[in-house]
């Protein structure tokens, strides 16, 4: 686990941002999630060496504060894209096609659910339900919502948030 970390996180590391967070809250107890929070927004995700320093600082087991980032689903342990696509699998997006839309899209960014491209500008998640239903199939980039989505739809759509077409 360690060294498939170790790949994103960058050389020479930045302890910048992590130790003026932790100094923020350095008379703060039991600020551990607050601190990845925050650690987080700094880099966008939450690098190895941050975590390491987290647990060293607050001197508690690294294994500990590795738990707690890996346990909850706001906390990403990998660099994510500059434009995040949530794609909705819930039943009724699923229902009208939201697997071929799914499908598409890896497709056209070369990802697997999960993944960011290699150049940062997109990561593609699946959502359970984004409660847009009534315009099912739908996805989400950023904070903008496409509903009624068709395959021939996302090019153009990922187009406009940077994707060069070849
Ligand atoms: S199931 Fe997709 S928006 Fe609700």
């Amino acid at each position: 686990m360690k060294e498939a970390l170790k790949c994103y996180t960058e050389d020479p590391f930045d302890y910048g941002p992590v130790d003026s967070v932790l100094a923020k809250y350095k008379d703060q107890k039991g600020a551990t999630i607050p601190i990845l929070q925050a650690v987080q927004d700094e880099y966008g995700y939450l690098p190895y060496q941050a975590l390491e320093r987290i647990a060293k600082v607050l001197k508690v087991p690294f294994s500990r504060i590795f738990g707690v980032a890996t346990f909850f689903a706001q906390f990403h342990l990998q660099p994510r894209g500059e434009n995040i696509i949530r794609v909705c699998l819930g039943t009724a997006c699923h229902v009208r096609g939201g697997a071929k839309i799914v499908e598409k899209l890896q497709e056209i960014l070369q990802l697997d659910v999960g993944g960011t491209t290699a150049d940062r500008k997109f990561t593609l998640e699946s959502v359970a339900c984004i409660g847009a239903c009534g315009l099912a199939p739908v996805m989400m980039i950023n904070n903008d919502t496409f509903g009624r989505l068709t395959t021939q739809k996302l090019a153009g759509i990922i187009e406009n948030y940077g994707k060069e077409t070849e």
